[in-house]
């Protein structure tokens, strides 16, 4: 299949684009690089840099069978604190996305959407048919474009897929996590395993879970990957699918910690902080459904492959890690 991936220099995107590639397929890349590394579009694929709202009806033909819809802005924190950025570069762009679609005539569409769609949930493990109330305006703004996904599938005859990805981690070949600016859990406990941080800091020991720290799902980049082809491979015309990803397993943060401890074997020192805003104590995916429309197994749902992985990846970084001191 010939596929326009768009966020391809990003972490999972460009994860995808290489995964996508070794199964033999043709890859276009789009992304402007504000967030993403030139780095990460994979060897073989088509790069043309820019931005998604301006590109995808130059790039798109009708040569395309597919999209994989990445490119977006993705911090919970900034998200909330510069709104208009998320409405008008994630809901903006994808809308730009779907019409160039449409006038390609290509119908076939996997969409990088978020757990952060819940918000707060009433229960976990969390399934699809769950309350979407997010907590803040990056999973508002990829709510909005889950719907908009759902009113192209209804009227145009779109075959979609959005994957809520839950905590995604880990590496796969020389592609992992390379932020400029790092927010993430276990790529920031490397960093200090690395020397390039002091300490780790746990946001909030008093949460109403077994050792106080939040507990989340985490899923390694490798096995996301494998869900979003076989999304690709099994959307049917005018239907759009919602289905989570994750492991089903929660780790709260001390454990996290003890698993990147035992693997790097450095003392990560940890210092308690304040609870960081926005933070939901529990999130934990089912992913039933994924399993079951998409035949998916994630073949890596160990904590210890995932942190192993992603320290292998971290620690050959060097001084092209982005946390590196300069
Ligand atoms: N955490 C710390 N210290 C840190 C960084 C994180 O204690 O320095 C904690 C957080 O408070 C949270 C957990 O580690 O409890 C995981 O935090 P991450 O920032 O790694 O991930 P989030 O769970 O906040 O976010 C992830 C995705 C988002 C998605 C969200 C869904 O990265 O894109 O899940 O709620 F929106």
């Amino acid at each position: 299949m010939k596929l326009l991936v768009t966020g391809g220099a990003g972490y999972v995107g460009g994860v995808c684009a290489s995964v996508l590639l070794e199964r033999g397929h043709e890859v276009v890349v789009i992304d402007d690089l504000s967030t993403g590394n030139r780095d990460a579009v994979p060897a073989g694929a088509t790069f043309v840099e820019g931005d998604v709202a301006r590109l995808a009806g130059e790039v798109l033909d009708p040569t395309f069978d597919g999209v994989m819809h990445f490119a977006a802005r993705s911090l919970v924190g900034e998200s909330v604190a510069r709104p208009g950025e998320y409405w008008q570069g994630n809901v903006t762009s994808s809308l730009a996305m779907l019409d160039a679609m449409r006038a390609a005539g290509v119908d076939n569409l996997v969409f990088s959407s978020t757990a952060a769609t819940y918000g707060e949930p009433e229960q976990v493990p969390i399934t699809e048919d769950m309350p979407a109330r997010p907590t803040n305006t990056y999973g508002a703004t990829k709510l909005a474009i889950d719907h908009a996904i759902s009113s192209y599938a209804v009227a145009h005859g779109v075959a979609a897929t959005s994957l809520r990805y839950f905590n995604v981690a880990g590496a796969y070949g020389s592609a992992g996590e390379n932020r400029e600016v790092e927010t993430h859990l276990i790529p920031l406990v490397l960093q200090v395993a690395l020397g390039h941080r002091d300490h780790i800091k746990v946001f909030g020991d008093d949460w109403p879970t077994p050792d106080g720290t939040c507990v989340r799902d985490y899923i390694h980049v490798a096995d996301l990957a494998d869900a979003h082809v076989l999304a690709l491979e099994s959307n049917r015309p005018g239907v759009h699918r919602i289905l989570n990803l994750g492991s089903g397993e929660g780790f709260s943060v001390r454990e996290v910690i003890d698993v990147c401890r035992e693997v790097t074997g450095h003392p990560i020192p940890d210092v308690v902080a304040p609870r960081r805003p926005g933070d939901p104590a529990v999130l934990v995916a089912s992913s039933e459904k994924a399993m079951r429309e998409l035949g998916w197994r994630p073949s890596r749902p160990d904590l210890r492959t995932v942190v192993r992985d992603a320290w292998a990846f971290t620690s050959a970084l060097g001084d092209r890690a982005h946390s590196a001191p300069r």
